[in-house]
């Protein structure tokens, strides 16, 4: 879940920080400062180390970060995992296969559930601050593992290569859908087609006022490739952290032997993330361009940490994908299977967001090579045109995050200077091209994270919106309660507003309604234009480098704009042809990476889910196994809920 960083909103408030969570209790064997440098290139496995066991009940261990997590909490509280992605049969009678994790090799030995319950409690972090989204869960039995071993074994002949790159967004592009909705849940003055939709006046921006537009600029790239440094240089440039603010940064970095992490501290504000040097959840901050008012989410470069990047950062406009230019470490990030290169780019693609700027930071460890940055250029660049970004959506800057070079104004290094002339990063954010907004449209906000303070009796939610608009005493409908509620108050980077429109990232403070009705992953929208609500849903998907084919019974992770449940794939319907989208074959027994087709999932729980070709953030879906995304999608049919 994003979290704001301490410019903005306190949303730590009225949280209790558990205490059994000991931060000596870790070593975590990772020495990623300046001392070290080299070694931190790679990926770093997290491998905390027990030195004090303390036996906790009804906890369930993450098997992706082996945090403890209470025994209530149905996906992971630090990197987002699901805790037991298991449904019910459906009833279709087509998902009656125990299918395997995707992603595991047939010989892989996943731990069950049944030993994480068991495990004795070794935390890494507190739970932050804003997840809500937790619920009591209803889990089903553990995956039989001899099932799961037989069933991979006789589909081990369909693995496949890893070793070509593939054509991600063309596919959520040119498709054609069959909208055909039947919302069961939704009462029927709600069926009104939203192009029916009438603005008001208040709703549509006022064009003579000049106010700068909104940008969401998720900060994406492998881990330790600088993204937080990146973040808070530009935010102390611009004036966002003041000098004094700066020198407590560094003093307190040094302090704890991790001196080139001053900046970075800016961003990553919790004590396990500092310690570790590892950023885990979306942090967002603001700063103004002379274009733009622009929100800063820096994502989280570690692979356990992607669910909360989706959450986070599902939303951005465009994206900065922050490469380490040192020598071996954008080797690693760009290596097939385990370089979050690979897979954020293909996330951010999928989000929708077209438009990258692509750091080519450290060029101080590589001393301001063109060699390496023109090599760097051609490589990547091969790969995101087959990620379907365009060439002129996609534009390169060579910078030190460490050394101030070529962020706000032009490099001073005359190695940089003497073969670079092109903008500077903040250059490059002023020519993104503005996003469109769907100002017209009725209200659509995903709740990204909610606030309760109890003692007041208040219930907050933020996220952004997806459509529409939003002013102090509108009535919105929240989804999947179904309960009304009242807009008490609006705040915007952390001040009050009156209005909120279409693209801008809120705190909306809510009455009228009771604090257990409201959920992260929900949706807040117009009371007469509900979204659908549904487990059940065809989806066309475009399976990436997976090691085990996708069948019925799949197991999977289901993430749709904030919103997590498990899914079993329930029916096959057919195989596309990935350039024309033509079906070429119906029924299929499974899908190999790089294949494009129409199935159906059902899910653990609901989802707020809308057709793409009507609301496109309420229409992508991520599917995830074993700490991979395994395919991106749309949904192109929402078909009314099963029962599980
Ligand atoms: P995650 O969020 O955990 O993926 O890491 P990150 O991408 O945010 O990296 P972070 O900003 O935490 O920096 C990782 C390390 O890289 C720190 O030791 C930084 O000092 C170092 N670093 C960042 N930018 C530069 C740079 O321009 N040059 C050099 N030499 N080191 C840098
Ligand atoms: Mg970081």
């Amino acid at each position: 879940m994003p979290r704001k960083i301490s410019y903005g909103v306190d949303y730590d408030d009225g949280y209790d920080y558990d205490e059994d969570y000991p931060d000596e209790s870790y070593d975590y064997n990772y020495n990623n400062g300046v001392d070290e440098p080299e070694s931190g290139w790679d990926s770093p496995e997290i491998k905390p180390e027990v030195k004090k066991e303390i036996i906790r009940q009804n906890v369930w261990r993450c098997p992706i970060c082996t945090y403890d997590n209470e025994d209530y909490m149905s996906s992971c509280d630090i990197c987002g995992v699901l805790r037991n992605p298991l449904i019910r049969s459906s009833n279709n009678g087509q998902s009656s296969t125990v299918a395997p994790d995707l992603n595991k090799p047939s010989t892989s030995n996943a731990p069950s559930n049944k030993a994480i319950n068991n495990g004795n409690s070794k935390s890494i972090a507190k739970p932050s601050a804003m997840s809500s989204s937790a619920k009591p869960s209803s889990v089903s039995a553990p995956l039989n593992s001899k099932d799961k071993f037989q069933h991979v074994e006789e589909n081990n002949h369909a693995s496949v290569s890893e070793t070509q790159t593939h054509s991600l967004s063309s596919e959520m592009t040119s498709l054609t859908m069959s909208v055909k909705s039947d919302n069961s849940k939704i009462p029927d003055k709600a069926k009104v087609p939203r192009s029916q939709f009438k603005p008001e006046n208040w709703m549509l921006p006022d064009q003579t006022k000049d106010s700068l537009t909104q940008l969401n600029l998720a900060i994406v790239g492998h881990v330790d490739s600088g993204k937080s440094t990146l973040s808070g240089r530009l935010l102390h440039l611009l004036g966002q952290i003041s000098q004094k603010q700066m020198h407590k940064y560094e003093k307190e970095a040094k302090a704890q032997g991790k001196g080139s992490f001053a900046y970075a501290w800016a961003m990553d504000e919790s004590a396990e993330e500092r310690e570790r040097g590892v950023t885990m959840t979306v942090a967002v901050a603001y700063f103004k361009s002379n274009k733009y008012h622009v929100v800063v989410l820096d994502s989280p470069g570690h692979r356990d940490f992607v669910p909360n990047l989706i959450s986070g950062a599902t939303q951005a406009d465009a994206a900065i994908l922050v490469i380490d230019a040192s020598i071996g470490a954008f080797e690693a990030g760009i290596e097939i299977g385990g370089g979050q290169t690979r897979e954020h780019a293909q996330l951010i693609r999928s989000f929708g967001a077209d438009q990258l700027i692509v750091c080519v930071n450290k060029m101080d460890a590589v001393q301001y090579s063109k060699e390496r940055f023109d090599a760097i250029k051609l490589q990547l660049g091969t790969f995101l045109r087959s990620c379907n970004y365009r060439d002129s959506s996609v534009s390169w800057v060579p910078l030190s995050a460490m050394e101030n070079q070529n962020l706000v104004g032009p490099a001073s290094d005359s190695r940089l200077l003497s073969w670079y002339k092109g903008p500077s990063l903040l250059e490059a954010i002023d020519a993104l091209q503005p996003p469109a907004r769907e100002y017209s449209k009725p209200l659509l906000m995903p709740i990204c994270d909610v606030l309760k303070l109890t003692s007041q009796g208040q219930v907050s939610v933020c996220g952004k919106l997806d459509a529409g608009a939003l002013r102090n005493g509108s009535k919105v409908l929240v989804l999947p309660s179904g309960e009304i509620a009242t807009v008490r108050s609006l705040e915007r980077d952390s001040q009050p507003c009156t209005i909120a429109r279409a693209g801008d990232s809120v705190a909306v403070s809510l009455q009228g309604i009771d604090a257990t009705s409201v959920m992260s992953g929900g949706v807040l929208c117009h009371p007469d234009f509900p979204v659908a609500v549904s487990n059940h849903l065809e989806l066309k998907i475009l399976v990436l480098d997976v090691q085990i084919p996708i069948m019925i019974g799949s197991q999977l992770e289901f993430h749709i704009h904030h919103a997590k449940e498990a899914a079993r794939v329930t029916k096959m319907v057919s195989l596309l042809d990935s350039k024309t989208g033509k079906v070429t074959k119906k029924s299929p027994r499974f899908l190999l990476a790089k294949q494009s087709a129409i199935v159906e999932v059902v899910l653990q729980d609901d989802v707020c889910v809308d057709e793409f070709s009507s609301s496109r953030g309420l229409g992508r879906v991520f599917l995830r196994s074993s700490g991979t995304t395994v395919a991106v999608g749309v949904v192109t049919r929402v078909i009314p809920s099963e029962q599980n």
